[in-house]
Protein backbone atom coordinates (compact mmCIF):
# COMPACT_ATOMS: atom_id res chain seq x y z
CA UNK A 1 0.00 0.00 0.00
CA UNK A 2 1.44 3.18 -0.66
CA UNK A 3 1.67 5.39 1.71
CA UNK A 4 0.40 8.66 0.18
CA UNK A 5 -2.51 8.58 -2.65
CA UNK A 6 -1.59 9.62 -5.88
CA UNK A 7 -3.80 12.84 -6.82
CA UNK A 8 -6.32 12.48 -9.19
CA UNK A 9 -8.27 14.92 -11.26
CA UNK A 10 -11.53 15.38 -9.96
CA UNK A 11 -13.12 18.90 -11.80
CA UNK A 12 -12.46 21.80 -13.05
CA UNK A 13 -12.70 25.07 -10.94
CA UNK A 14 -15.17 26.12 -12.71
CA UNK A 15 -17.84 23.30 -11.92
CA UNK A 16 -18.41 24.56 -8.67
CA UNK A 17 -19.32 28.21 -7.88
CA UNK A 18 -18.44 30.05 -4.56
CA UNK A 19 -20.83 28.77 -2.37
CA UNK A 20 -21.81 25.51 -3.63
CA UNK A 21 -21.33 21.75 -3.00
CA UNK A 22 -21.67 19.37 -5.13
CA UNK A 23 -20.94 15.45 -5.42
CA UNK A 24 -18.31 13.79 -8.12
CA UNK A 25 -17.11 10.14 -7.85
CA UNK A 26 -13.42 9.07 -7.69
CA UNK A 27 -12.59 5.35 -7.51
CA UNK A 28 -15.87 4.56 -6.76
CA UNK A 29 -15.86 6.78 -3.70
CA UNK A 30 -18.65 9.82 -3.64
CA UNK A 31 -16.73 12.85 -2.88
CA UNK A 32 -18.09 16.28 -1.77
CA UNK A 33 -16.30 19.57 -3.24
CA UNK A 34 -17.11 22.60 -2.01
CA UNK A 35 -16.30 26.06 -2.76
CA UNK A 36 -16.09 28.84 0.35
CA UNK A 37 -15.24 32.04 -1.48
CA UNK A 38 -12.79 30.94 -4.20
CA UNK A 39 -10.88 28.33 -1.71
CA UNK A 40 -12.20 24.68 -2.87
CA UNK A 41 -12.62 21.27 -0.23
CA UNK A 42 -13.31 17.81 -0.70
CA UNK A 43 -14.37 15.23 2.03
CA UNK A 44 -15.98 11.97 2.01
CA UNK A 45 -19.74 12.59 0.49
CA UNK A 46 -21.52 10.38 3.48
CA UNK A 47 -22.09 11.20 6.75
CA UNK A 48 -20.21 9.70 10.00
CA UNK A 49 -23.72 8.91 11.85
CA UNK A 50 -25.74 6.65 9.62
CA UNK A 51 -26.02 6.44 6.04
CA UNK A 52 -26.46 9.55 3.88
CA UNK A 53 -24.72 11.93 1.05
CA UNK A 54 -24.18 15.56 2.49
CA UNK A 55 -24.19 17.06 -0.93
CA UNK A 56 -28.06 16.65 -0.74
CA UNK A 57 -28.32 18.53 2.99
CA UNK A 58 -27.33 22.43 3.06
CA UNK A 59 -24.21 23.61 2.42
CA UNK A 60 -23.22 27.25 4.39
CA UNK A 61 -20.09 28.93 3.12
CA UNK A 62 -19.89 31.39 5.36
CA UNK A 63 -19.60 28.96 7.85
CA UNK A 64 -17.52 26.33 5.77
CA UNK A 65 -20.17 23.73 7.49
CA UNK A 66 -22.51 21.08 5.50
CA UNK A 67 -25.63 20.02 7.59
CA UNK A 68 -26.45 16.54 6.99
CA UNK A 69 -29.83 16.01 5.19
CA UNK A 70 -31.05 13.30 7.32
CA UNK A 71 -30.48 14.23 11.23
CA UNK A 72 -28.77 17.36 10.80
CA UNK A 73 -25.30 16.92 12.38
CA UNK A 74 -22.70 19.46 11.36
CA UNK A 75 -19.03 19.13 9.71
CA UNK A 76 -16.84 21.56 9.27
CA UNK A 77 -15.90 21.23 5.40
CA UNK A 78 -12.20 22.11 6.08
CA UNK A 79 -11.03 19.83 8.99
CA UNK A 80 -14.14 17.28 8.54
CA UNK A 81 -14.58 17.90 12.13
CA UNK A 82 -17.79 17.00 13.61
CA UNK A 83 -19.60 20.38 15.14
CA UNK A 84 -22.99 18.98 16.28
CA UNK A 85 -24.51 15.68 17.04
CA UNK A 86 -25.66 13.30 16.60
CA UNK A 87 -22.48 12.62 14.32
CA UNK A 88 -19.15 12.56 16.40
CA UNK A 89 -16.67 11.14 14.02
CA UNK A 90 -14.85 13.22 12.04
CA UNK A 91 -15.37 13.54 8.03
CA UNK A 92 -12.47 12.18 5.98
CA UNK A 93 -10.95 14.95 3.93
CA UNK A 94 -8.88 14.58 1.33
CA UNK A 95 -5.80 16.21 -0.02
CA UNK A 96 -6.33 19.18 -2.62
CA UNK A 97 -4.94 21.25 -4.86
CA UNK A 98 -5.66 22.91 -7.99
CA UNK A 99 -3.27 23.52 -10.59
CA UNK A 100 -4.36 25.46 -14.44
CA UNK A 101 -8.14 25.19 -13.58
CA UNK A 102 -8.25 22.20 -12.34
CA UNK A 103 -8.77 20.24 -9.51
CA UNK A 104 -7.09 17.50 -7.99
CA UNK A 105 -7.52 14.72 -5.01
CA UNK A 106 -5.76 12.76 -3.48
CA UNK A 107 -8.25 10.08 -1.68
CA UNK A 108 -7.95 9.90 2.29
CA UNK A 109 -7.43 6.16 2.97
CA UNK A 110 -9.69 6.48 5.80
CA UNK A 111 -13.32 5.76 4.78
CA UNK A 112 -16.13 6.16 6.59
CA UNK A 113 -17.62 2.45 7.27
CA UNK A 114 -21.04 2.39 6.24
CA UNK A 115 -23.53 0.22 7.68
CA UNK A 116 -21.13 -1.41 10.51
CA UNK A 117 -22.88 -3.44 13.32
CA UNK A 118 -23.51 -2.08 16.39
CA UNK A 119 -22.29 -3.73 19.53
CA UNK A 120 -23.98 -2.74 22.51
S1 LIG B 1 -27.03 10.31 8.98
FE1 LIG B 1 -26.18 12.29 9.13
S2 LIG B 1 -26.86 13.00 11.02
FE2 LIG B 1 -27.67 11.03 10.92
Amino acid sequence: MPEHQEFQKLAATDEVAPGELKQFELDGRPVGLCNVDGEFYAFEDICTHQFAHLSEGEFDAGAGEVKCPLHGARFDVQSGEAKSLPAVKPLPTHELKVEDGEIYVALNPKQVKVGGRRRR
